[in-house]
């Protein structure tokens, strides 16, 4: 059955897109599901400039990249996901419309299908218990960009069978990621260390220790960071970042993860970061 499964794609947000992106790309026929038709269309222009210009760096053969136009199809119909053995959800982060995603999926799919969940945060236990098949439920988070970031943090919820996660780790391998098995605790691994640290240079920033660029460029060169946890900030969205904070800080119980003032102040003045077009940085003329 998993030898070479068709595989589900629900949400054609940033992740979902480069999820199916890089299904595709090793191969596997994709159904990419959204209930927003024009998004559909964003999604797939997305995948068709990505493919594009790994092609173009020479990091993936034409042929393959054709290939991988071919094996996608994009519809509204959520009973078009009956076919897939395994099915990553990455809708937005609320649980109750998660939930309400894995109950529709345990009682379409077969029951030897697998159930993922592309969320930074929310509790994969909590999901699986919205499904009578818990044991095949499983986190499966990639890193933005997908298409480009090695790593899938692959995380087990309370029930999450051996086999399960033996199957997850193998589709993940198939498609040149390396996948890392944590369990499931508020912000997994990732999230759990890589939120305080941008909260803390939102305190920084705060507290005028040094200015954005300086905060940035020390973590930059200093830890050779790609990207400073600013920069880094307005890349993910600074309301994605206060949400995992938010879960941090009520989940974990502990006031170190209090979110700062200042990420609060920002996201209430709409400056979410690139995508928004302003956030730390300035991005209307980029
Ligand atoms: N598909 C194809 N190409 C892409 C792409 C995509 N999806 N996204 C970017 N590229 C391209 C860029 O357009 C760029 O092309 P050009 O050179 O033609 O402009 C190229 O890839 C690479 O860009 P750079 O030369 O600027 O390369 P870089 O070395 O700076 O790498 C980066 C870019 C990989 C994004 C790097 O800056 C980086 O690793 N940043 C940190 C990313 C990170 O931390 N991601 C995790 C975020 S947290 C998360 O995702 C989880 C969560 O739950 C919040």
């Amino acid at each position: 059955m998993m030898d070479d499964p068709t595989i589900g794609v629900i949400g054609s947000g940033t992740m979902g897109t480069g999820i199916a992106q890089v299904f595709a790309t090793s191969g596997r026929r994709v159904v990419l599901q959204d209930v927003d038709a024009a998004q559909l269309e964003r999604a797939e222009a997305a995948i068709g400039r990505s493919l594009g210009k790994l092609v173009e760096k020479g990091r993936l053969e034409k042929g393959v990249a054709d290939a991988a136009r071919a094996n996608l199809t994009t519809t509204t119909d959520f009973e078009a996901l009956a076919p897939a053995d395994f099915v990553v959800e990455a809708i937005f982060e609320n649980l109750e419309a998660k939930r309400k995603i894995f109950t529709r999926l345990d009682e379409l799919c077969r029951p030897q299908a697998i159930l993922g969940s592309n969320t930074s945060s929310i509790s994969i236990t909590a999901l699986a218990a919205a499904t009578g098949r818990p044991e095949q439920v499983i986190g499966m988070h990639f890193m933005n960009p997908v298409p480009l970031m090695k790593l899938v943090e692959v995380i087990r919820g309370l029930a999450t069978s051996d086999e399960t996660t033996q199957a997850t780790l193998k589709l993940c391998s198939d498609l040149g990621k390396t996948p890392v098995e944590v369990n499931d605790y508020p912000g997994f691994v990732a999230n759990r260390i890589l939120m305080p640290m941008i909260n803390e240079a939102i305190f920084a920033l705060m507290e005028g220790v040094g200015t954005k660029e300086a905060i940035d460029t020390i973590m930059k060169l200093g830890m050779n960071h790609p990207m400073g946890p600013l920069t880094l900030a307005d890349f993910i969205g600074l309301d994605i970042c206060l949400n995992i904070m938010e879960v941090l800080h009520r989940e974990l119980g502990d006031p170190r993860y209090r979110p700062s003032p200042l990420l609060r102040k920002m996201v209430a003045a709409g400056r979410l970061g690139r995508k928004s077009g302003r956030g730390f940085y300035d991005y209307a003329r980029s």
